[in-house]
């Protein structure tokens, strides 16, 4: 069989979603321009999007709606030409684009001032009379953490919340959805004051990842994994996201976030609630989110015992010598901020007690890879006495989310020949080998499931603060202890020793990172 086009695929099985109206707070920002509206063209382009939307970004710059089109059009056709994974090579098709760009219009406004909301209410009254958009209305929230809580407060008091009918109003709140545990509850309660659980779409975009959801289909679509998905057959899991670039202009964010609070109680969580929650009764968003809510309800709240941090120095990244993270713009040359953090965790159910969940993300590190490794318990090995214990390898089901996506096995096998002589093997399946990927930015499934009205892969209230109490005595003991060894990890290696060590105490080791 040929690989199929995905976008092929998805036109055979999904429906255009209903006119709307999207409303993006922070028109001018990066995630706009970089995520946001090449998602939206890509949903064009692959036929997804209604016969009839309209596009209204907010931001507080002056500029007309023509040069917030034009500037959007050279930054999307910029990104197409040079080909970066998003967009298929070549150009922007221009009529798709022009659809996009007569769609969308611009307003100057201060977040904070009743009267901005007062001008977009005109606003959308207008669009929705001369269009007949069914008054469904999608705020999307691409705007600093700080602005997430007065912008609810704000829409509610303007009314422009309130729903109708079918008229309905959603709003996307983008990361990080709180900094810590207390923080979270907080922008909860003051959300939930203004809008119904159902239309806060909570967004994390390691869920749009096409193989991130693939977890689900392969483990409940198939009769082969659910039966040795536990503790009797499962020795222990490695989940590794790492990344090579550095802190890049983002020092402002990241001082004081780190790696631990930009990546493991979101992206690193999404992942384990994938592999570990317990089979959902249905595929409905509230069947999927109560089983995700459960698994972290159920993860031991962390001891800063069980995790282990780092920041990266100097070293070698493609070839090329980079800076340590304290010597990056705007980082000071004292800083305290891990770029690198490790955990064990332990989940307290019948499935997975004893089994440890080994967590790792940072940056600066050997290589851009993401990917969850189950390690199978040993057989007992009497037959195989004589072979050297090198050669019997671990039986691994490795999922590989990026770069490349694919499903790898690694089994022990005979190699050919007089004696019994086993050699572990590898058994591979690629994504791209079955299914040729449509351009994505992985931010197309998100928009579409909540221009439908679909929350599965969205993040309730219960699951963020979970999330946030399973992390939070290591947030605030890394906050008051001064790591003395800091940098303790070379750009481009893997990461410090302590995190290695950790393994050690319990006779394991790190993957390698890579396929
Ligand atoms: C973001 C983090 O949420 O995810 C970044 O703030 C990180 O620090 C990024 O680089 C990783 O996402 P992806 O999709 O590039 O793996």
């Amino acid at each position: 069989m040929s690989p199929r086009e995905t976008h092929e695929v998805a036109r055979e099985s999904a429906t255009k979603a209903p006119p709307f109206v999207l409303v993006i707070f922070g028109a001018g920002g990066d995630l706009t321009k970089r995520l946001v509206v090449p998602a939206l063209y890509n949903l064009l382009k692959t036929g997804l999007l209604p016969d009839k939307f309209a596009i209204v970004g907010i931001d507080h710059n002056e500029r007309s709606s023509d040069d917030w089109r034009k500037h959007l059009h050279e930054f999307v056709d910029n990104a197409a030409k040079q080909k970066s994974g998003e967009f298929h090579p070549g150009a922007i098709d221009e009529q798709a684009w022009s659809r996009l760009g007569d769609a969308m219009s611009y307003l100057t406004g201060d977040f904070l001032e009743p009267d901005t909301y007062k001008k977009l209410g005109a606003h959308l009254a207008e669009l929705d009379k001369a269009q007949g958009l069914g008054g469904r209305v999608l705020f999307y929230l691409a705007v600093a953490e700080r602005f997430f809580g007065a912008i609810v407060d704000r829409l509610g008091a303007a009314k422009l919340t309130d729903e109708r009918g079918d008229s309905w109003r959603r709003v996307i709140i983008e990361k990080p959805f709180g900094h810590d545990y207390a923080s979270a509850v907080a922008l909860n309660a003051q959300v939930l004051k203004t809008l119904h659980e159902n239309q806060v779409y909570r967004i994390d975009h390691f869920l749009g990842k096409e193989t991130v959801q693939n977890i689900m289909a392969l483990r409940f679509a198939n009769g082969l994994f659910e039966p040795v998905w536990n503790r009797d057959r499962i020795d222990h899991v490695q989940i590794t996201v790492t990344e090579t670039i550095g802190v890049e202009t983002r020092a402002r964010f990241y001082e004081p976030t780190g790696a631990l609070r930009d990546m493991v109680p979101n992206h690193l969580f999404q992942l384990l609630a994938m592999i570990a929650m317990e089979p959902p009764v249905s595929f409905g968003a509230e069947a999927v989110r109560d089983k995700r809510a459960e698994l972290f309800s159920a993860v031991r709240t962390l001891s800063p015992r069980d995790a282990v941090r780092g920041q990266y120095g100097t070293g070698q990244i493609d070839g090329k010598d980079v800076p340590s993270y304290r010597h990056e713009n705007g980082v000071a040359p004292d800083s305290n901020t891990e770029t690198f953090a490790a955990l064990r965790l332990t989940i307290d159910n019948w499935r997975w007690a004893g089994v440890p969940f080994y967590l790792r993300t940072g940056k600066r590190l050997a290589r851009r890879y993401t990917e969850v490794a189950i390690c199978f318990k040993d057989p007992p090995y009497a037959l195989f006495r004589e072979t050297p214990v090198e050669r019997i390898g671990d039986n691994w089901l490795v999922l590989e989310i990026q770069p490349n996506e694919g499903i790898r096995m690694r089994f022990n096998a005979k190699v050919p020949g007089p004696h019994m002589v086993l050699e572990n093997v590898a058994m591979s399946f690629n994504y791209a080998d079955w299914f040729r990927q449509a351009p994505a930015v992985g931010y197309e499934t998100l928009i579409y499931d909540c221009l439908t009205g679909d929350a599965t892969l969205f993040q309730r209230a219960d699951q963020v603060e979970a999330a946030w109490r399973v992390v939070q005595p290591v947030l605030d003991s890394w906050a008051v202890t001064k790591k003395p060894g800091f940098p303790d990890y070379a750009a481009g290696s893997a990461g410090p020793d302590e995190a290695d060590a950790m393994l050690r105490h319990d006779g394991r080791a790190w993957r390698k990172i890579g396929p």
